[in-house]
C-alpha cells in the first residue's frame, strides 16, 4: 500500500459518521446517494480503472481485481454513486489467520475524498464480518493519508494499532519502499 503522493491537507470537510448498513445511502459531494456494499461480479473492472486513474496505487492486473471482486467479495467493498464505482476496498482473510482481514488496497476517487467514504467502507467491511477480530494492512511510511485513515479507524473502534516489519524494502525486487504491517485489534462492532 504505497504512496508518497498524498498531501497532509484534507481535500474536503468530513461529514458526520453515517450508518454503515450495506444498503444505506448517504449524500456525496455530488448530492448523489452513496451506496456501500460488496462488489458484484464484473465490478472488478471498475475497481481496476479507479486504481489506474488515481495514479497513486500499485496497479495490479485487471484480472486480480476481477478475481478478488468475485471470489473475495465478502472481504471487499465498493462505494457507488450515480451508478459509478467511486471507491473500493480490496481485502481478504489470510488463510493462516482467518480471524483477521487484510486490507490490501483502499481507493476513493479524488472528487469524493474527505467525506469519510474510505472510513465508511472500512466500517461496513468489518461490520459485515462478525467473525473477524483484527484488521491488517501494510502502509509505507510516506503514505500519510492511509496512515491517518487506519489510525482514525482504530481510534473510532477503541482498538490498539501496532506495527511490525511487514515487507522489507530489501525483499522487493524492484526498489519498492518498505511496507510495514499494521495490526488493529480487538475490533468492536458499531
Ligand atoms: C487514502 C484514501 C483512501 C482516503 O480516502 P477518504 O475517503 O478521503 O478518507 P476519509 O474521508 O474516510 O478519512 C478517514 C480519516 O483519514 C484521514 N485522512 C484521509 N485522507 C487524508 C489526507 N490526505 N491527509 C490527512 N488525513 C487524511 C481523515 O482526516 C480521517 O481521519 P479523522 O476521522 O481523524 O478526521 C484516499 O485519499 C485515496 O484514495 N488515496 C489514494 C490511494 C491510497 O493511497 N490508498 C491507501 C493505500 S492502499
Amino acid at each position: 500500500m504505497p504512496l508518497p503522493t498524498e498531501s497532509d491537507t484534507r481535500p474536503g470537510t468530513p461529514e458526520p459518521s453515517a450508518t454503515t448498513d450495506i444498503l444505506s445511502t448517504t449524500p456525496t459531494a455530488s448530492d448523489e446517494p452513496l451506496q456501500i456494499r460488496p462488489p458484484e461480479a464484473g465490478e472488478g473492472a471498475a475497481m481496476w480503472r479507479l486504481a489506474r486513474d488515481g495514479g497513486e496505487l500499485d496497479l495490479n492486473t485487471s484480472y486480480a481485481y476481477l478475481i478478488l471482486a468475485d471470489d473475495f467479495a465478502a472481504t471487499c467493498r465498493v462505494a457507488v454513486s450515480g451508478g459509478e464505482v467511486v471507491g473500493f476496498v480490496l481485502g481478504y482473510c489470510p488463510p493462516a489467520r482467518p480471524s483477521h482481514v487484510f486490507v490490501w488496497q483502499v481507493a476513493v476517487r479524488s472528487d469524493q475524498r474527505g467525506r469519510r467514504v474510505a472510513a465508511r467502507m472500512l466500517d461496513d467491511l468489518v461490520d459485515g464480518l462478525p467473525e473477524v477480530e483484527a484488521m491488517e494492512a501494510t502502509v509505507t511510511e510516506s503514505n500519510t493519508a492511509s496512515r491517518r485513515l487506519f489510525a482514525a479507524f482504530a481510534r473510532n473502534r477503541g482498538a490498539e494499532l501496532s506495527w511490525s516489519a511487514g515487507v522489507r524494502a530489501e525483499d522487493f525486487p524492484d526498489g519498492h519502499e518498505a511496507e510495514p504491517r499494521l495490526l488493529i485489534s480487538p475490533l468492536s462492532r458499531s
